[in-house]
């Protein structure tokens, strides 16, 4: 596990797009689960106003590690937002899109992109392998939507489940750990004071760690790495500011 530590959003926003123009390469096909929320909407800004020179986007392909069960023109649909935020502003073939249909019947849809990742992505361990997974974390210590309340989604046999958010209710398509831990790397995108505490938890595996689904974040290829802002990290002893 890497800790990339910045002091501030954007400062995270601005080296993440370097990592991922470095990761990303002059690879043929980049397959990149994207995280939803509201932390990714600097770093897309970020990337498409001042990167998106150094990308080949007709290299990337986006798939999302979680969407909510609404229409993708809904203020909460992680997709509506990365189309705000990225895809209106770079020039990326709209056939490298690949989004969870929210609109859909969620088990319906999670059965479907489940296997839409089988048909899409490299197999790795007989399983579909992206080359980047990015995921957010939740105060609670949820990632994707695999939340505390539903641990045991995450090791679902199927590439997908239906979640639901134990506050709203509302229902939502995730990747599972399966997948999640299949992937070449995981990079998380974790900023913000509310995030601290739990980032301490995972990160330094304090008593009850386990509780929280983003502690189960361990790709085979050990490749994870966290971009933490100095907010998230302040209760990490070692990047005491
Ligand atoms: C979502 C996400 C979720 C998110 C965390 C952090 O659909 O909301 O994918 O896992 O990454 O909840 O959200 P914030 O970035 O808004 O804090």
């Amino acid at each position: 596990m890497e800790l990339k530590v910045y002091q501030n959003k954007v400062k995270v926003a601005e080296e993440f797009s370097k990592y991922l123009i470095e990761k990303s390469g002059t690879q043929k096909a980049f397959h990149i689960a994207l995280s939803g929320g509201s932390t990714p909407k600097i770093v897309f800004d970020v990337l498409a106003e001042e990167f998106a020179n150094d990308v080949d986007w007709k290299n990337i392909h986006l798939y999302w590690g979680d969407e909510r069960c609404v229409a993708p023109t809904d203020d909460e649909s992680n997709y509506k937002m990365t189309v705000e935020h990225l895809i209106s502003k770079v020039d990326i073939p709209e056939e490298n899109i690949h989004r969870i249909k929210g609109e859909d019947d969620p088990k319906t849809e999670a059965k479907r992109y489940g296997e839409l990742l089988e048909k899409e992505l490299p197999k790795e361990l007989d399983l579909p392998q992206f080359d980047l997974v990015i995921l957010g974390m939740g105060d609670d210590g949820h990632t994707a939507s695999i939340f505390p309340h539903e641990i045991n989604l995450w090791v679902s046999p199927d590439n997908c489940e239906v979640a639901i958010h134990p506050e709203s209710g509302q229902r939502r398509v995730s990747l599972t750990g399966r997948i999640i831990n299949n992937a070449k790397t995981v990079a998380f995108l974790v900023t913000g004071e509310s995030k601290a505490e739990k980032v301490k938890i995972i990160v330094d595996r304090e008593e009850g760690y386990l509780d929280y689904p983003a502690s189960h974040v361990a790709p085979k290829t050990k490749d994870l790495v966290w971009f933490l802002d100095a907010a998230a990290a302040k209760l990490l002893t070692s990047f005491q500011s």
